[in-house]
């Protein structure tokens, strides 16, 4: 039965459906997957995931496409990331197989959860890792506990593909450059909450973070890659701070099928003054296109967007990305599973 959601009303957050998929690592071995419908998890008030931070998740979507198909973007590199997620952190590593299949599972059960294509929606997968053995000394856990549930969420560009406006910030940082700003761990996201809290009361969609060390180089757009376009160059930050984003290195693929030159360089802030276009990327929203990035502490203004709206090379990225999750453009790169 299809539930009875206004799809294109659908913002980017929880919403209940029929099951979650679950495995447990005992004993140095991964269990076989379970599945249920309980929404609550139960565990030791001792659990290293509470105290110690020991978890680490994932996003990734499923779409429905217009040849009625349902595809899923990417998750071998999802499981990939989670892998080394759980090597930064001394947790147990989720195999690849195990984590496609769960990925398969949760999807095809909460099939009539995927939002229909003309909506623009998608369904969200949200896998999780955490340590769950009780510990009071700081310690790795012996036992961990994998799930995946799924959330349809709603079109990004509700108005269309539009332009945002982003504040660096200097008094806050998210990661340091040895630490774990390259695992997506929760302590990284707790470490961005105030930054983020400030930019959006300061009327902007979200922070930007310069290198830890020197305050010289940009990082990250909130929970998002930067990237700037000129000369027909994709350029891109290296850092060892930020998040490798799947969506980044899937836009630099396709813009150098495009014919594009690609850099993956340390990119100083003073460049941002030289950009052509300029944007956000992650699996949220793949591309969000950036209008301008305020330095308030220095009293700089780079304005980016020209009068105000995304540029060609950006819209371009984004249609044909969006295109190869849909299956309208081939997979030549082979990034889709399709689910049968
Ligand atoms: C900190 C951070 N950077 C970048 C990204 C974008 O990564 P991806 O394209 O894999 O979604 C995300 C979202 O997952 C993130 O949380």
């Amino acid at each position: 039965m299809t539930p009875d959601i206004n799809w294109s009303e659908l913002s980017f957050s929880y919403y209940p459906t029929d099951f979650n998929v679950r495995c447990y690592y005992r004993d140095g071995e991964w269990s076989a997957i379970e599945e249920t419908s309980d929404t609550n998890i139960s565990l030791h008030m001792a659990a290293s995931c509470l105290h110690y931070g020991q978890e680490a998740f994932e996003g990734l979507k499923a779409f429905r496409c217009p040849d009625g198909r349902i595809r899923i973007f990417r998750m071998e590199e999802n499981a990939d990331r989670l892998q080394r997620s759980c090597r930064g952190t001394v947790m147990a590593e989720l195999p690849t197989d195990i984590f496609c299949e769960m990925v398969r599972r949760v999807v095809k059960l909460n099939e009539r959860f995927i939002p229909p294509y003309e909506s623009g929606a998608a369904l969200y997968i949200r896998p999780l890792l955490i340590g769950t053995s009780p510990r009071v000394g700081v310690r790795p856990s012996a036992e961990y506990m994998a799930v995946m549930f799924v959330s349809p969420v709603g079109p990004y560009f509700k108005g269309g593909f539009a332009t945002n406006n982003y504040v660096i910030v200097r008094n806050y940082d998210r990661a340091a450059p040895l630490g774990t700003g390259c695992y997506k761990v929760g302590g990284n996201y707790a470490a961005s909450l105030r930054a983020n809290k400030e930019a959006h009361e300061a009327g902007y969609a979200g922070e930007f973070y310069l290198d830890a060390k020197e305050k010289k180089y940009i990082d990250e757009c909130g929970a998002a890659n930067f990237f700037g376009i000129k000369d027909n160059t994709y350029i891109t930050p290296k850092s060892t701070s930020i998040l490798p984003s799947i969506t980044n290195i899937t836009l630099q693929q396709i813009a150098r099928d495009l014919g594009m030159k690609v850099e993956v360089r340390p990119v100083p802030e003073e460049e941002l003054a030289t950009f052509e276009e300029a944007g956000a990327c992650g699996t949220a929203a793949v591309i969000s296109p950036i209008n301008r990035i305020d330095d308030p502490v220095r009293g700089l203004s780079y304005q980016i967007a020209k009068d105000g709206r995304p540029g060609p090379l950006s819209e371009r990225l984004y249609t044909t990305l969006r295109n190869i999750q849909y299956g309208i453009l081939p997979d030549t790169h082979g990034w889709i599973t399709v689910l049968d």
